[in-house]
């Protein structure tokens, strides 16, 4: 393993409120930019927990316009519906309250508030984005760094296609983090956020040099959400523990985590987006089924050391040969995801039909430049990898 420190560009725009209460201060950081605002939502979990009749009244003196129904992984039909009420409503600013799919839906929002054609165009070429509406944003669940980030995944299931939209101009504002506001999350989404966290820090760490103190980051990273995973999934209601992976999802997926360290082409998320693309499977379960297998698939003379100093930093793994070491440290990552009852395999997640394993492998390789990840993947082993997951 090589020790490197690599030149970097950081500049993160966000103001993040956190702790409990916060949300009362977000109407004074958006006065600023008017008084007409879109309040996206999910499914209906924030009328469940009251959480949307609080954002309401917090809203009282704003002209407030609404979209309710984001799917998890969210559509491009979601942000078409929200970029035209933009247009037509005069929409000043978003605001998005719920997990990170309305958060990277509402990023694409504000795209697509300022483009008059079909926003595909702007995730098939991120180029066309030529600006944003300020967006806000209220995070209920622990788990993308949405918050923190101009990232957003946006899902076609007519085109069977999901890819990442990654522009400047997408920076949430202000996003509140308030611990009080996760703890209604399922244990089943509080799983599947945990195996996105891991996942996130492991897609960055899992390269072939690093920087020292970037490396201690994404462990400590790696020991809190194995600390404090199983405790929130235990008892949703255990504040430290909503506090301590709020606070990790945040930082997992900044950029901080692989600052001064070599580039990564997160090869587990690439096939992740296949799977959400042709089987609609919640993000994080499906990470928890395919890092694993990833892992073991990639294993070899040159990964058994950084796996293994992964293994032994964070999972305290004692074995002095590196293969040993390695093979241990996967295993504890699997129990670990057993542990917090994530499913341990595709086909628990509703893939039911092997027959597109090729044309996701195929389609991944042609997309994304999984050649240069840290051991080189090609289209017959990402295949092997899908094959081994089912
Ligand atoms: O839709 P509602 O009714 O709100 O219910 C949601 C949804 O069903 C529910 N939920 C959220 N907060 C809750 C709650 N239920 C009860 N109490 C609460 N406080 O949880 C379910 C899942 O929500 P979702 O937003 O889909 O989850 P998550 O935050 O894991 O977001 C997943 C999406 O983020 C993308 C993924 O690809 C996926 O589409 N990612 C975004 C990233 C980024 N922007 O940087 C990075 C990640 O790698 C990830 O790709
Ligand atoms: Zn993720």
């Amino acid at each position: 393993m090589t020790s490197i420190f690599n030149p970097f560009t950081l500049q993160i725009p966000t103001k993040i409120l956190f702790g409990r209460g916060r949300s009362a201060e977000l109407p004074g950081h958006m006065r600023p930019y008017g008084r007409r605002v879109l309040l996206v939502y999910g499914g209906g979990s924030i009328k469940k927990t009251g959480l949307y009749a609080h954002i309401c009244e917090l809203l009282k003196d704003f002209e407030v316009f609404e979209l309710s129904g984001v799917d998890p992984s969210p559509r491009i039909t979601s942000v078409n519906a929200g970029g035209r009420l933009c247009r037509e409503q005069h929409i000043d600013m978003v605001l998005a309250v719920g997990g990170g799919s309305v958060l990277d839906c509402c990023k694409l929002i504000c795209d697509a508030a300022l483009y008059e054609g079909d926003a595909w165009d702007l995730v098939l070429d991120p180029a066309k984005i030529k600006g944003a509406l300020p967006l806000f944003a209220v995070l209920t669940l622990a788990a993308t760094g949405s918050d923190f980030n101009c990232g957003a995944g946006i899902t076609s299931l007519e085109r069977k296609e999901k890819r990442d939209v990654i522009v400047p101009c997408n920076y949430p504002k202000v996003s509140v983090l308030d611990p009080a506001l996760t703890m209604t999350v399922s244990r089943r989404q509080t799983a599947a956020g945990c195996a996105d966290i891991i996942s996130h820090v492991l897609e960055q760490y899992l390269v072939g040099g690093s920087a020292m103190l970037t490396d201690g980051l994404c462990e400590a990273l790696l020991r809190t959400v194995i600390k404090f995973g199983p405790r929130a999934v235990e008892n949703g209601e255990d504040y430290c523990a909503r506090t301590n992976l709020l606070w990790a999802s945040s930082l997992a997926c900044s950029g901080l985590c692989a600052l001064g360290s070599e580039s990564s082409v997160w090869p587990a998320h690439a096939i992740e987006h296949e799977v959400a693309a042709y089987f609609d499977c919640t993000h994080g379960e499906s990470l928890a089924v395919l890092t694993p297998v990833l892992l073991r698939l990639t294993l070899n003379e040159k990964s058994a050391p950084r796996y293994a100093a992964l293994a032994r930093a964070v999972f305290g793994v004692k074995e002095r040969d590196d293969f040993a070491a390695a093979r241990a440290g996967i295993k504890a990552l699997q129990d670990l995801f057993a542990a917090l009852g994530l499913p341990g395999r595709l086909s628990a997640l509703g893939v039911d039909d092997r027959s597109q394993f090729a044309a996701m492998a195929r389609h991944v390789c042609a997309n994304k430049p999984l050649h240069e990840a840290f051991v080189a993947l090609d289209e017959a082993l990402v295949l092997e990898l899908l094959q081994q997951s089912f």
